[in-house]
């Protein structure tokens, strides 16, 4: 079974305090981070609304995130909606002095392979 895989993305201190950074985990997998009261946050950078890479352009109020496009508003925490009606995918986060990790889950299995 693979194994998720910590990769490094940035430095602490690329990381404004209270707006997102986008990074890639590869060529598929945009994520868009943010520090908020010195924790760090993972989550997809595609609205589950519309499917656009918006989420690093969002409004940030405590720990939500609000898509700039049609104001679908996320916890940051948990990738839970508070106002919309899809999750947003979570990544966890390891902070090693400046350097910035975020965990590559393994490859997702295509539908048919898990009948
Ligand atoms: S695309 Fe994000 S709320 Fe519509």
């Amino acid at each position: 079974m693979d194994q998720p895989q910590l990769l490094r993305v940035c430095s602490l201190r690329e990381l404004s305090s209270r707006r997102g950074t986008r990074v890639w985990l590869d060529d598929d997998t945009e994520v868009a981070l943010f520090r908020i009261d010195g924790v760090v946050y993972a989550v997809s950078n595609i609205c589950p609304h519309q499917h656009a890479p918006t989420i690093a352009d969002g409004f940030i109020e405590d720990c939500t995130v609000a898509c700039p496009l049609h104001g679908w508003t996320y916890d940051l925490r948990t990738g839970q909606p508070i106002i919309g009606g899809a999750r947003l995918k979570t990544y966890n986060v390891v902070v090693d002095g400046d350097d910035v990790f975020v965990e590559q889950p393994p490859p997702e299995k295509p539908r048919w392979m898990l009948w």
